[in-house]
């Protein structure tokens, strides 16, 4: 079976780890701000202030954006429930619209169309590693007077215009669960310009406290433990050869999958294939995945239930290019452990299933 996702950790980060367990210091300490240091470098230079879950890294850079009670926060319905339940969290209120078909991320125009007077943030999605209409999106945001957040959860190093995810909106999110193109085991960063919101998200994440015993809000306990800083420390120096390599594994199965659409990229945009998600049409795309399956191709769909038809929230909304995608996405295993060889194989299973199935 060629595996849909696949976790690399080898000797260094088992020695990071066992470094910080001798050093008795288990908690957030050095390796914690020795990550958030340099992560900066991949996010040009913001404040980072790394917490134990991206879901954290969402609820928290919400509050610190000032979102709260009744706030209106436009987001896609094509991602997975924590880009959602966040704003909940805060004390916000969702507001779903549409996407995009080619990019699958949130539509500029349906953001437009959904503002109201209660609206205070919009935060699209880079889903999948494909940076959203980022120029758009800041251009709504600052005509309309709204905080423009973002979730990167699924787009280390992606770009737009040469600007890094992370360094366009007030705030972002990113995660270093497993699955990801970086993990720190569990974790997540938040990313921002603004030394106030900084301040106030290192205040959130260690109980409202900056010096011990003095605390100025009402805070949680998020923080990140040493013991997955010094994980995702490693990790991070090997992410520019993952995405590279994820980068080519994607041009070649571009190149030579037939019959499905596969992924395009929009001008300007640096792809980091967190998924390399084709769209089966004219043919059932449960039966395909089952049958990829049978065949030995590990494959996910992200994420076929849109989040506003979840039970945790059961809306009935009209949403055509959001149901019409969840319908159709497929992931293909695009992750740097493949081989020459397991990519040849992907390529010829799907491009078989496609046309019996045609
Ligand atoms: C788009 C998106 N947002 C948020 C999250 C939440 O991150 P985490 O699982 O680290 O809490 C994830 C990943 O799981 C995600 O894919």
């Amino acid at each position: 079976m060629i595996p849909a996702a696949q976790p690399i950790v080898g000797d260094e980060e088992r020695e990071a780890v066992d470094r910080v367990l001798r050093s008795g210091m288990l908690a957030q300490g050095p390796e914690v701000k020795a990550f958030e240091d340099e992560f900066a470098a991949v996010v040009n230079g913001r404040h980072c202030v790394a917490v134990n879950s991206g879901t954290s890294a969402l609820h928290m850079a919400f509050i610190a954006a000032g979102i709260g009670a009744g706030d209106e926060v436009i987001v896609p319905s094509f991602s997975f429930a924590a880009t959602a339940n966040s704003v909940c969290l805060a004390g916000g209120v969702p507001v779903f619209v549409d996407i995009e078909e080619n990019f699958f991320n949130i539509d500029p125009a349906a953001v437009e169309s959904a503002i109201t007077p209660r609206t205070k943030a919009v935060m699209p999605v880079h889903l999948y590693g494909h940076p959203a209409a980022m120029v758009e999106l800041q251009a709504i945001c600052s005509r309309r007077d709204l905080v423009l957040l973002e979730d990167a959860a699924q787009a280390h190093a992606a770009s737009l215009n040469g600007i890094p995810v992370g360094a366009f909106g007030v705030a972002a999110s990113f995660s270093f669960y497993p699955t990801k193109n970086m993990t720190s085991g569990e974790g997540g960063m938040v990313t921002t310009a603004d030394d106030r919101v900084a301040r106030k998200l290192r205040l959130l994440r260690n109980q409202g406290m900056e010096r011990r015993y003095e605390n100025e809000i009402i805070g949680f306990n998020t923080r990140m433990t040493d013991i997955h800083a010094a994980i995702g420390r490693v990790q991070l120096k090997k992410l520019a050869g993952w995405t590279k390599s994820r980068q080519e594994n994607a041009r070649f199965l571009n190149e030579n999958i037939r019959g499905v659409i596969v992924p395009p990229v929009a001008t300007g945009a640096e792809h980091v294939y967190h998924q390399y998600t084709i769209r089966v049409v004219g043919q059932d795309r449960d039966a395909f995945a089952a049958e990829l399956t049978k065949r030995g191709i590990g494959n996910g769909v992200y994420y076929p239930t849109p989040i506003h038809r979840l039970p945790s929230f059961g809306l009935s909304l009209d949403l055509p290019t959001t149901e019409a995608v969840a319908a159709q996405c497929l992931s293909l295993p695009v992750h740097p452990a493949l081989s020459q060889g397991d990519l040849e194989t992907i390529v010829s299973t799907v491009n078989d299933v496609a046309s019996a199935g045609a």
